[in-house]
Formats: structure tokens, sequence, C-alpha cells
């Protein structure tokens, strides 16, 4: 990872482009990319892993695994995972870094926790700044010790191989924290049993169950109670990780507002608790198709086609935003170039992502001619037949706002600078490349 220093110096400029054609894949899933590696170091035997996303985030998640005794190896096509078994960690001799990912860090502290050693876990600037309270309150309650009663890295940690069963009602909607909990809950001696009342993304779920782990999910009274057996015992197996949902956005996004495209990405993940932004486009008049749905690997994939639109403006509901959380940057993209008003509502998470995404959406709209606001948790955006662009962004060492106003800028009248592109690697390496093959027009610009 470059240091804050050189951030500064990649600034890209996104220019008005053709149609945008053709049929492209998008990398790994990077939320099902942290988990395998995750179970997999967890299990016994090996699990090789194919289609696993090659970017900063996940290769972070791999070194800190491999620090703490579970090879993660490139082999052939694939990865290779020697597993451990639960609780068969060891401590790692030196800091464990995270880079820039959220996910890595509140994941791997549910799985440190079951284990009786210490470790200290860094990562860049904006990671330092994200709330870890969220994972280490619950995890405390099981047994995780942790210095100073930080909840920010650098944290150090202490994990018990006597953890304690709890049930738990996550008070913010976050996968990441459900993840956590359920993690350290195969440590632990008894069940362990989250309650959300906003369904968030499963993937956690669905290969506990793949590796052999007892989950199990009740809705009742609005609410979703999972529960996970502890003592668990999972075995290696063999996963296919299929393209993100999250990156495709971005190439969908861009095929709808650069008049005349058709673009096919093909092997996306559509679980329905990932495929909101998707739902919202077809509501603003999009002309989204998935096609060929199939199930790979436990999960629902599809080839999604989609063609330039005329757009509307439409409300999109606070209940959604779980399953679009990371696409809100994007799709405020998409409606500045709707009819009429969008509205997007409670997006209070949106403030504690890699950067504050409500705020840094709201300032490259501003900076390109969008009439945009941010009122309370919600974020409005006056769409517009043409869009004047020439504005510049700070991308804050977010990865998707760099990405979102780079796709703005192949439709607007004018160029659209980001300061820096270098964080795109964190999720999605080989965006600038496949945007090009589809017809894009990118320039290094001047900071
Ligand atoms: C993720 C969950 C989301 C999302 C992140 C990946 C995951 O975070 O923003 O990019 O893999 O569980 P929260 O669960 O904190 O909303």
């Amino acid at each position: 990872m470059p240091s804050e220093a050189d951030l500064a110096h990649r600034p890209l400029a996104a220019h008005a482009s053709g149609p945008l054609a053709g049929r492209v894949r998008v990398p790994g899933d990077k939320s099902i990319s942290h988990r395998a590696l995750m179970l997999a170091a967890l299990a016994t035997g090996i699990t090789r892993i194919r289609g696993l996303l090659e970017a900063e985030d996940i290769l972070k998640t791999a070194q800190a695994l491999d620090a703490l005794g579970a090879p993660v190896r490139k082999s052939g096509e694939g990865w290779r995972v020697t597993g451990r078994g639960v609780g068969g960690l060891r401590a790692p001799l030196a800091p464990l870094d995270f880079g820039n990912s959220g996910t890595g860090t509140r994941l791997m502290l549910g799985v440190i926790a079951g284990h009786d050693m210490k470790a200290r876990l860094t990562g860049d600037a904006s990671l330092s700044r994200r709330p870890m309270g969220r994972v280490l309150a619950p995890l405390q309650q099981m047994g995780l010790e942790v210095g100073d009663n930080r909840d920010r890295l650098p944290l150090n940690v202490r994990g018990t191989s006597h953890l304690v069963p709890i049930t738990y009602e996550l008070p913010v909607p976050s996968a990441q924290v459900k993840s956590a909990i359920l993690l350290a809950g195969l440590h632990a001696s008894g069940a362990t049993t989250v309650i959300e009342t906003a369904p968030s993304r499963d993937h956690t779920e669905r290969m506990l169950i793949y590796f052999g782990a007892q989950v199990q999910t009740v809705a009742e009274d609005g609410k979703t109670r999972i529960t996970v057996k502890g003592d668990a015992e999972l075995a290696g197996r063999d996963v296919t990780v299929p393209g993100d949902p999250s990156s495709a956005a971005f190439l969908a996004a861009a095929a709808l507002i650069v008049p005349d495209s058709d673009v096919t990405i093909e092997g996306v993940l559509v679980n329905p608790t990932r495929t909101g932004f998707y739902l919202t486009l077809r509501e603003m008049g999009a002309d989204v198709a998935f096609l060929n749905e199939r199930l790979e690997g436990g999960e629902p994939v599809a080839d999604i086609r989609v063609r330039a639109s005329k757009l509307k403006g439409v409300t999109v509901p606070a209940a959604r935003a779980p399953s679009m959380i990371d696409e809100y940057p994007i799709l405020a993209v998409v409606a500045a170039f709707a009819a009429g008003e969008t509205r997007m509502e409670g997006l209070a998470e949106l403030k504690v992502k890699e950067s504050d995404r409500l705020a840094a959406t709201v300032a490259g709209l501003v900076a390109n001619g969008v009439a945009a606001r941010a009122q309370g948790d919600s974020l409005i955006v006056a769409g517009a037949q043409r869009v004047p662009g020439g504005g510049a962004v700070a991308t804050h060492l977010d990865h998707r706002i760099a990405m979102a106003f780079l796709t703005l800028g192949l439709a607007t009248e004018r160029p659209v600078t980001v300061d820096d592109t270098t964080m795109v690697a964190t999720s999605f390496p080989g965006f600038r490349t496949l945007m090009e093959a589809l017809g894009a027009s990118f320039q290094a610009g001047t900071p």
C-alpha cells in the first residue's frame, strides 16, 4: 500500500465517452472473498478458492491469516488455504495491518476473539478513524479483552479459548458486526444468537453452513434471529467467488448515463441482500435485465445487461439501505441524470464508511454543477438532462468515491477530475482497463 504522502500523486480525469459496449466480467465479490479466506483458515484441511478478489483489502486479510499460522498461497488459477481448525490459530509475531479494510478488521476481531492470544491491529488513516466499538462491545461481552478501552485502531486485544455465548440485538444495521459475532460464536460453548431488525448481507450464514457449521435463521415479528452453535467443526471446501455487484454497479451506471450504451456484466452475484441498487435503477426506469440466473457455490448469480435509458427520480426508502449501502455514491451519480429529484433516505451509516460518503458525494456533485444536498440522514439530488462537470473531486482515501466520480465524468459536458485513484486497488483492480475496454476515456489529470 502506498503511504499517505504518495496519495496526492495519482489524479485522473474522465472525459465524455462514446457509447459503451461489450461483455465483461468484474473481479470477485469482496465480502465473499474475506469470508472464504477466514472460514478456510478455521476449517480443518485444505480449501481451494477460485475467483478470489485479488485486491489490497483481501490481500491484507490473507496476510493476517498467514501470520496467524494458516498459510494462504496462490495455486494455479486459484488460492489454497491450509486450515487450522476452529481455535487452532496461533499468536502473530508482529502487528496485523489491515490497510483500508473495515470488513477485514471487524471480521478478524471475531476470529481472534476465540483464540487465547494477544494481537495488535493497525490500519491506514481512513481505517484508523472508523468506529470499532460496534464490534468490540459484543465481543467484550463474550470475553475479548481490549487494551485501554479504545474503539479505534490501533487496537491491542487479547482473545480467550473460553468465549461465552451471547444473544445480541444489533444497534446498527451492519453485516460486519453480525458476522464478527457469528465467527466468535463458533468458538463459544453454547449457542450464540444475533438479532437483526433490518436484514443485511447473509454471506457469512450461507458460507458457515457450506463449511459444516450449524446455523439457524428464524424470522419473527419483523426481526431475524441468527443462531450459530458453538464448539463448531468446519471442514475445508472448494469455493467459487462470484463477481462483485458493488463493482459491477459502476459499469452498470456508466452504461445507463452514456447515451446508446449496451453493456453486459457476466457472472455477478445477485443475492437479494445485495441487489437494492439494481432494484432502484429499475424503479427509475432503467433497462436492467438479470439474464441466465443460476446458483453457483450456494449463491445466486446472473449476467446483468444494462442499456442506456431515460431515467426519472425516485425516493429510495431507508429500509433498502443495507442491501445497497456501498452503492449510494454511484446511485447519486446516476440520479444527476434523471428527470426530477431523487431522495435517498436513512443514510446514517454512510458517514462512517471509508470516508464520510454522504458529505463526499454531495461535495463531488456540487463541484460538478449538480444540485445536491444532505438533509439529516438523507441525500437529495436534483437531476438534469445535461450535467456540466468540470469539477475536481476530493476522494478522501475512498475507492468508491473515486470510481463514482470517474463514472460521472464519462457523461458530463466537461471532464471530471478525481484527486487520487490509488485506493481503487483496495476493491477493484483493473477498473480503469475494464472501463476503457468498454469505450470509456480517461486521462492522467493534474492534482
Ligand atoms: C460488508 C458490509 C458493509 C459494507 C462493506 C462490506 C461486509 O458494511 O459497507 O463494504 O462484507 O460485511 P456494514 O456491515 O458495516 O454496513
